[in-house]
């Protein structure tokens, strides 16, 4: 099977060690496309190339890969890759979130195949488990730590005290971060990657400026103390539920998780997503989340199931209202007391600038860029949570 492989970043190239390295699968990448002429390449004996049009024309390639960052670029490209009748397998979880309906349809409509398993979770095989397994199971709640970069931030500020920006370049260094870390640590990329796990999960499509997320950037030493102190942890978590009446909720917010969550182990660029079944319980899926090889055999697992004629169901898509009137019990600092106002926060405590209440995630959206541009903090909370440091541990109290 002959593949086209548009960008030679981590992923990539981690597909292409892959395919080399496994030649008895009889998968070839004929054709490269990449953006920056000047850059020096290795001697594959394949063919680079900066025109990615290069590779639509090819008819000999019977798959195209897309790996590359950009979210215009890479939507225009699976667009006419689909539109030609070729197979495409796509890392791309940005691009992927705001164009899937149309994407997907695209694919039907054309009988082929759009398979992105490497865009959520990395090396996780969890968009085959929904669209296979959950087939004939009722998922009925998604909780995911799906930001390796996140998760690696927090995890050295709370255990080695390390600074911020210091853990954050480090994540850089490690090539797990974005082009644009605020991608990461501002909680986009995991409401992009929620909104393709409730996509594949209940078929239901919510445009990324309709979901909320807040990021980790203000985290502060006062919230790794109460932390601490309380025997808690703080990740980043993506939330996605589905409600009585059909409606889903999503969100992406920190969180300070007791003991016995089951993402309170899950340390540095680690990624997990628990699924909730109806029948069958909880399943809790854990792995590498990024870097280079782990998410190149996800692409390859993606490609070896196109070459053998495996399908995917893809649900067809349907733009489902959000459900966002649920309440969460909230931690929130800031030194600005009308935004506790406007985020019509009933306070249940306060100290030091620091808020417990109760708001729903509606309130929050309505107001999330003020909360953004304010450098507050906000975390969800469990039930015990103190705002003083000294108090007794709630995983002891529970
Ligand atoms: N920047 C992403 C992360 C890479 O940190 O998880 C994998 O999607």
């Amino acid at each position: 099977m002959n593949i086209g492989l548009l960008g030679f970043g981590f992923v990539g190239q981690g597909f292409q060690q892959l395919v080399s390295e496994k030649y008895w699968l009889g998968l070839h990448v004929r054709q490269i496309g990449v953006k920056d002429p000047a850059k020096p390449r290795p001697a594959l004996g394949i063919p680079f190339s900066t025109d990615p049009n290069v590779l639509l024309a090819e008819d000999s390639l019977d798959i195209l890969v897309e790996a590359i960052p950009a979210l215009d670029e890479a939507y225009q490209f699976v667009k006419a890759a689909l539109q030609r009748g070729k197979h495409v397998v796509s890392a791309n979880k940005r691009m992927l979130a705001h164009h899937l309906p149309e994407l997907s349809a695209l694919a039907r409509g054309n009988g082929v195949q759009l398979r992105y398993e490497a865009a959520v979770g990395g090396a996780i095989p969890v968009l085959t488990a929904l669209g296979g397994y959950f087939q004939t199971e009722v998922v009925t709640e998604i909780r995911a730590i799906v930001n390796g970069t996140s998760n690696y931030v927090l995890t050295k500020m709370a255990d080695e005290g390390l600074a911020y920006a210091d853990v954050v370049k480090a994540a850089q260094a490690l090539g797990f971060a974005e082009a644009d870390p605020t991608l990461d640590v501002g909680g986009y990329d995991p409401k992009f990657k929620i909104i393709l796990l409730a996509a594949q999960a209940w078929g239901t499509w919510a445009a990324p400026d309709a979901v909320l997320n807040l990021g980790i950037q203000p985290l502060g030493v006062h919230e790794l103390d109460l932390a601490r102190a309380q025997g808690l942890r703080i990740k980043l978590v993506s939330s996605a539920k589905r409600t009585a009446d059909g409606r889903v909720q999503l969100s992406v917010l920190p969180a300070f998780l007791r003991p016995d969550d089951v993402l309170f182990p899950i340390r540095e660029e680690i990624n997990a997503i628990h699924i909730q079944g109806q029948a069958s319980g909880p399943h809790l899926f854990v792995g590498r989340g990024a870097g280079s090889l782990p998410t190149g055999t996800a692409v390859l697992a993606d490609v070896r199931a196109v070459q053998l004629g495996q399908t995917l169901q893809l649900p067809a898509m349907a733009t489902t209202p959000l459900d966002s009137s649920a309440n969460v019990q909230l931690y929130l600092r800031t030194g600005q007391a009308s935004l506790v106002e406007k985020l019509g926060l009933e306070v249940s405590a306060v100290r030091d600038g620091a808020y417990l209440g109760t708001t729903s995630i509606g309130k929050l959206l309505q107001h999330v860029t003020e909360v953004r541009a304010s450098g507050a903090f906000l975390a969800t909370v469990p039930q015990g949570f103190s705002l003083t440091a000294n108090s007794p541990a709630v995983a002891a109290r529970a």
